[in-house]
């Protein structure tokens, strides 16, 4: 059992556990993610490792609240357990000296982003990055943020905080000061369309860009081919070929009707959830 050390809400909908995984917290790198289970017939939830501390042994994960499982998730507490935690999976970032990179977040892409960053900034680079949210009530790890970044610009759709506008106008405005050669790569993670908008820019400009793919994913071992993507033309899989991959190759329009596949399926399991018609104290809420 993996015990839940500790909670924050960081908006509503969006919880930051720390929990102790030791042997995962040994061997993880940035980039990687976790497969977790809350219980025995629980629906298996990837989520990016957004921090680990080797020394406690314990791993931090942030996730949104978007359907069944992950409104389950977060009706855990501070003392609970879950039942598998298992970890790290996926290829790790190529963290390197690469001169300027330029993180981009968006949304709850700010937790996957922040170790990358981080690590890149120990590398001896210049990081600079730039996370967006829909507005200022969505904002999280902004401290975290500007210490894992040699200089910070933050944005929001609306307005309501810093700066109005999209990650991708604040991508722009950088291209613009510092000229195209002088940025190495670019990283973007954050909900699908927005990672498109990003590689259709850096596209026009040559700069190389690498995007993280949240694809459905089932056992996470290249074994059930849930997560295939097609990237260059060729089939990989989200789970062991990636999750990081060459923005300017994946085909994006392909992921995002593959990530609608379920969506049925997915709406009946949360109603089913949200009506709570099982009585029984098992704490599946009668959508097992
Ligand atoms: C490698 C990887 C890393 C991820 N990291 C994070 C993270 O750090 N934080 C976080 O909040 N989420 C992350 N996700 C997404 C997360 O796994 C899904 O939000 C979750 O599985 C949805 O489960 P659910 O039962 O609550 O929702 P479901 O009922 O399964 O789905 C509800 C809605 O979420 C969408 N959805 C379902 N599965 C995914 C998915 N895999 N990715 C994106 N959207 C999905 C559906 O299209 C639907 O609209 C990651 C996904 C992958 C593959
Ligand atoms: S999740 Fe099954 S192959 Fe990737």
């Amino acid at each position: 059992m993996y015990k839940i050390l500790s909670k924050i809400t960081l908006v509503p909908t969006l919880h930051e556990f720390v929990i102790e995984a030791p042997r995962v917290a040994k061997r993880c790198k940035a980039g990687q993610f976790i497969i977790l289970r809350i219980h025995e017939e629980g629906e298996r939830i990837p989520l990016t490792i957004a921090d680990f501390d080797r020394e406690k042994g314990t791993i931090t994960i942030v996730f949104q609240e978007v359907g069944k499982s992950t409104k389950q998730l977060a009706t855990l507490n501070a003392g609970d357990s879950m039942l598998d935690f298992v970890g790290p999976l996926g290829e790790a970032s190529h963290i390197d000296n690469y001169g300027t990179v330029v993180c981009v977040a968006g949304g709850v892409g700010i937790a996957p982003v922040f170790p990358i960053a981080r690590a890149l900034k120990e590398a001896g680079n210049e990081v600079i990055g730039i996370m967006g949210c829909r507005c200022k009530d969505l904002i999280f790890w902004e401290d975290r943020m500007k210490d894992a970044c040699t200089e910070l610009r933050v944005t929001t759709d609306d307005g309501s905080y810093v700066c109005k506008g999209f990650v991708t106008d604040k991508l722009l405005d950088l291209i613009n000061e510092r000229g195209k050669e002088n940025i190495a790569e670019v990283i973007a993670i954050g909900p699908v369309p927005m990672m498109r908008a990003v590689a259709n820019l850096t596209r026009e400009y040559g700069i190389k860009t690498i995007v993280s793919l949240n694809s459905t994913m089932v056992d996470g071992t290249g074994m059930c081919g849930c997560c295939r993507v097609t990237v260059g033309g060729e089939v990989k899989f989200a789970c062991v070929d990636g999750p990081e991959f060459d923005a300017h190759a994946v085909d994006f329009e392909e992921m995002m009707r593959r990530g609608r596949i379920y969506k049925e399926e997915e709406q009946k399991s949360l109603e089913k959830y949200t009506n709570k018609s099982c009585t029984c104290s098992c704490g599946c809420g009668g959508a097992k």
